[in-house]
């Protein structure tokens, strides 16, 4: 310690905050680029999954049907089955869940977003979507079915107003 001139103490701590300064810019550096591929990643994941609110959906191309249409569509007699959530109308066809024995055969031809926001399969919830006023986490239940519906079925069509049936 004795031996360390003024000089060398000098230029010992100038090089120590070089080294400081520049790790500084590096990491500054790096964190940007984290940030750019965050930002990326998560627009990449917004573009891929579904969009939760039917307002994002091209709605003008979608056939406009009434719910006695969708009514048909019941499971029975060889037709194609559909539900329909916030008036938007998804073929089920697929599922095993709504052939008229299956768990969920009750909602086979009708507007389920009442009953989806209150989890229940009984029957006088059925059609009712746009007549009753929804508490706040019902809504957001039928919300998030509405998310599951749009991942997993095809949209086909859309009830333009239940005045028409
Ligand atoms: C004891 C109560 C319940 C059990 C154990 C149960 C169980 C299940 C299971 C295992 C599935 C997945 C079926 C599959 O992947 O094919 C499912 C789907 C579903 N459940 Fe339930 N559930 C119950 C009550 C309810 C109630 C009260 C509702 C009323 C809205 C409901 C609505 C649905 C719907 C809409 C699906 C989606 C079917 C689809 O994929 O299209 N569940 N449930």
């Amino acid at each position: 310690m004795e031996n360390l001139s003024l000089s060398q103490f000098i230029i010992g701590s100038i090089i120590l905050v070089a080294i400081y300064v520049i790790y500084q810019i590096f990491d500054y550096r790096s964190s940007i680029k984290r940030a750019e591929q965050n930002t990326q990643q998560v627009q990449a994941e917004e573009k891929s999954s579904s969009p939760p609110n039917p307002e994002k959906l091209e709605i003008a191309s979608l056939k406009l049907m009434t719910l006695k249409d969708v009514q048909q569509h019941n499971g029975l007699g060889g037709k194609r089955v559909f539900v329909a959530i916030k008036n938007f109308v998804f073929d089920v066809t697929n599922s095993d869940a709504y052939k008229p024995d299956g768990p969920y055969g009750v909602f086979a031809g009708h507007d389920i977003s009442i009953s989806l926001g209150k989890m229940n399969i009984s029957e006088e919830f059925l059609d009712m979507y746009g007549t009753v006023t929804q508490p706040e986490d019902e809504i957001a239940n039928m919300n998030s079915w509405f998310s599951y519906f749009y991942t997993k079925y095809p949209v086909i069509g859309r009830l333009d107003d239940k005045k028409q049936n």
